[in-house]
């Protein structure tokens, strides 16, 4: 069952019904002022940090749920209703959410009024717009009766919803004509308030949340909007809201538009005040003025729109099915643009307090990113780098708001500096800068302390071959890609987090051949490097290292069909056909076979197979088979979820990613296309009510085989599998590569597709790559020619900024 379709030409997706198994989301903001916004209006805006800026409250996890938003309410009548169907739930005559590209505009019709809401971030503007369109269709006149609402967090989520004792006492508004401001804690420390203001005069206003929805009542039944009146309240602590009432007469046909400004300000400490106690309001006037009338929105969204065409201009596919061109040309580059600014801090599964910016995480989604806006990952690279410590290691996560790593949960994820390698290589192949790699980055945020960004690659590098286990694999440290495996922590507390409870490091004969993979594939990247800056002799001892490791996988890394998973603190193999459950895992064989490590002895191609037989499933690939079925204290968390979910025996759509490189690697081109299309969203949209989370992004986690449920998706969009199969489809399947000197050209796709085409962006100068497949292959490139000359290899050499290319790639 569907809910609703993608409509292509203007990149939205249209929700036609808004009874969505789950709230179907979006994200409004590119830069500092973010929003997530429902297909029901729910949801909350914050300035950079979901925790320490959060502008609107929004009650997690409540019942019903998503329930806090942006709201009007129109009282036509005795009818009530909501152009978003909630929070009134009044039966709307039509309903239509169209979620676009960072914006959201939700159509709702009643009783012959059309109310259509679009909402917002203008570029470079520290608010969100609501442009709120007001239409009669009927034959006689109408007067309705408009409240807007919205609810203030004060400040910080976390102790917004914990601090009651203080919070109830410490709310402060002003109210100055139609602009309603939130200025709680603004006479002490903070240098900043929000606003809410609508272009026109109103006449009345509410900012005490009590005195209009009632003490008893729920947002869908405020007091003040079924008494048709407002009670122009001013809040005195308890909670701040603002709420502006309107009364309009519309005659038949008429049309009214009204914008309404939620806004952030910040000023210098000497100048906060106007005069004693009265907020500097100049700055919020200059937002306001922006956007004061309808065609100053309508100026102000057209820019976004030509921004976004700007973005997606950069890549396009044309001759496949529909399905991947929309979402290789639309929504996975959106949905990377949406990582890339959030981590996995806020989203409808995260809250936005827990995480910050995570270490590998950034690192992973600058992959889907950087072809977009290289400055963005340029800087984003140098942040990350600097909550590295001087050994290598590195902080596993970092606040965006202060960019100091994050001590709560601290460091000694082993997997993390080689994402740093990752990332920038990405970034360098890209754009071809390799002067970041001479930025002075310090360690851990200390002034003093700066070494070349190429220092920092190397103290990555090194930090895995200064932390080698018994066999010569790399040590775990508190956890590698797989949070849950924690094969150092033997927590019996169910107290503690797994994620920050004692590693118990010292002595540990825990290794990771997931780490193991990874450095072949990131310390080739590393040698690779060195050679292109002529560094050669560090080109040569990187690669007898990875050499190194290479045998070390192959002697202690393979259990005879698959590659091991770990050695666990006392040195015993874990994901081995040994093991009573989870006798295979994914990541090992993902990394290993990406890598390539034993090609020539046959083990890519055995563990490809067992990943086939054992771990696939119609919904994807699960992480490990068999799921435990009890608690392990030698594994940790992995083992408290319950069969087929998360960690344990899920389909951690992240990883799957990395077999379909892997099997890109082998050559098998139909078996990729398979895994992908099993896992890609727009192949999922026929069975929405199961999948149950939005059809146009990846999701995290797809309950595995073993599960109650399998295929019923959660923790949608903010997960590094948008990048990961960014990274798939374009440079493995498609097989477009961007390299130091040009872009590779190496498909591996379906026999049966008869080619494809890519316009692509490269360093300043247009491609137009055609890949013709007239004998049905998955691979090997016959020819290549360029602007009709004959290439040899298969590297499209760089050409000048400005230039525009026609390449045609014959399949053998
Ligand atoms: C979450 C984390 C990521 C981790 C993964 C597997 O997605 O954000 O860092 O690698 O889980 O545990
Ligand atoms: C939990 C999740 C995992 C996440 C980790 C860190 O362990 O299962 O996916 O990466 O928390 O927040």
């Amino acid at each position: 069952m569907k809910y609703g379709y993608f409509d292509d030409i203007n990149r939205e997706y249209v929700i036609t019904n808004p009874r969505t198994p789950w709230p179907w989301i979006n994200y409004l903001g590119t830069n500092d002022f973010f929003s997530l916004i429902s297909n029901t209006a729910g949801g909350y805006a914050f300035y950079r940090d979901a925790k320490f800026r959060r502008i609107m409250r929004y009650r997690y996890n409540g019942v019903p749920m998503d329930a806090g938003g942006r709201y009007f309410y129109i009282k036509d009548g005795d009818t009530i209703w909501n152009p978003g169907w909630k929070p009134c739930k009044t039966e709307l005559d039509a309903y239509e959410c169209r979620h676009g590209m960072n914006y959201t505009q939700i159509k709702g019709d009643k009783n012959g009024i059309s109310a259509t809401t679009l909402f917002f971030v203008p570029l470079g503007i520290n608010a969100e717009v609501t442009k709120l369109t007001l239409t009669n269709n009927g034959n006689q006149p109408k007067s309705i009766k408009l409240f807007s609402f919205i609810e203030w967090c004060l400040w910080n989520a976390s102790t917004d919803m914990e601090n009651f004792q203080r919070n109830f006492s410490t709310g402060e508004v002003e109210i100055h004509g139609s602009t309603l401001y939130h200025k709680t804690e603004y006479r002490e420390r903070r240098d900043h308030y929000a606003f809410y203001h609508v272009n026109a005069p109103i006449q009345g206003f509410d900012t005490d949340r009590e005195a209009f929805l009632g003490i008893y009542n729920g947002f869908d039944t405020p007091q003040v909007v079924e008494a048709g009146k407002p009670s122009n309240s001013v809040a005195h602590g308890w909670s701040p809201i603002a709420s502006h009432y309107l009364e309009i007469t519309l005659q038949p046909g008429e049309t009214r538009h009204l914008v309404f400004v939620m806004g952030y300000v910040e000023n210098a400490q000497e100048e906060k005040w106007e005069s004693k106690g009265v907020v500097n309001k100049t700055k919020a006037l200059e937002i306001i003025n922006a956007l004061d009338t309808t065609e100053k929105v309508d100026e102000k969204f057209a820019e976004l729109k030509r921004y976004w065409d700007n973005l997606l201009n950069k890549f396009t596919l044309s001759g496949t099915d529909e399905r991947l061109a929309r979402m290789a040309n639309i929504w996975n580059q959106y949905q990377c643009m949406v990582t890339f600014c959030f981590s996995r801090s806020a989203s409808f599964f995260e809250s936005g307090i827990g995480r910050g910016m995570g270490f590998r995480d950034s690192n992973q989604d600058l992959v889907g990113f950087v072809h977009q806006i290289p400055e963005r990952a340029r800087a984003r690279i140098i942040d990350i780098a600097s909550t590295q410590f001087p050994d290598g290691g590195c902080y596993h996560q970092y606040q965006p708001l202060t960019k100091r790593g994050n001590n709560d949960i601290g460091g000694g994820f082993n997997d993390d500096p080689l994402w740093l390698i990752f990332g920038t290589v990405a970034y360098i192949k890209e754009t071809g800068d390799t002067s970041i790699l001479s930025e002075q980055v310090p360690f851990d945020n200390q002034p003093g302390s700066e070494v070349s960004l190429m220092e920092h690659l190397k103290v990555s590098f090194d930090h895995v071959i200064y932390n080698l286990g018994p066999h010569g694999l790399p040590l775990i440290g508190r956890a590698d890609w797989n949070d849950c495996l924690n094969l150092n922590c033997f927590s019996n507390d169910p107290n503690e987090s797994f994620q920050t409870t004692e590693n118990k490091t010292e002595g540990s004969k825990a290794e990771s051949l997931m780490i193991a993979g990874q450095f072949v594939v990131c310390g080739t990247q590393y040698a690779e490097l060195c050679d292109y800056l002529g560094d050669h002799d560090e080109a040569d001892r990187a690669r007898s290292c990875v050499k190194e490791m290479e045998e070390a996988i192959k002697k202690y890394g393979w259990d005879g069909d698959w590659y091991l998973r770990a050695y666990d603190y006392y040195g015993r193999p874990v994901g081995s056909h040994t093991n009573e459950e989870s006798k295979i895992f994914i990541e090992s064989q993902g990394w290993c076979t990406m890598a390539g490590v034993g090609k020539d002895e046959g083990m890519v191609q055995k563990s490809l197979e067992s990943v086939k037989k054992y771990l696939d499933t119609p919904n994807g690939i699960v992480l490990n088979y068999p799921a435990y079925s009890k608690y392990i204290i030698d594994y940790g968390e992995i083992s408290s979820y319950p069969e087929g979910y998360k960690e344990n025996g899920g389909i951690f759509a992240h990883n799957n990613p990395w077999v379909i490189i892997g099997e890109t690697v082998a050559g098998n081109g139909d078996r990729a296309w398979e895994y992908f299309s099993k896992i890609c969203p727009a192949y999922t949209e026929e069975h929405s009510e199961l999948h149950k989370v939005e059809p146009y992004v990846y999701c995290q986690m797809i309950a595995g085989k073993e599960s109650a449920k399998p295929g019923e998706a959660k923790n949608s969009w903010l997960t590094g599998t948008a990048a990961w199969n960014w990274y798939a489809i374009t440079q493995f399947i498609l097989g477009i590569k961007p390299g130091y000197t040009g872009l590779e050209i190496s498909p591996c796709i379906p026999k049966e597709w008869p080619g494809f085409t890519v316009n692509r962006h490269f360093r300043g100068a247009d491609f137009e790559i055609k890949v013709e497949n007239p004998h049905h292959v998955s691979t090997g490139v016959k020819s290549i020619t360029l602007n009709g000359e004959k290439l040899t290899g298969n590297v499209i050499p760089t050409q000048p900024a400005g230039s525009k290319s026609t390449v045609i790639v014959e399949m053998e």
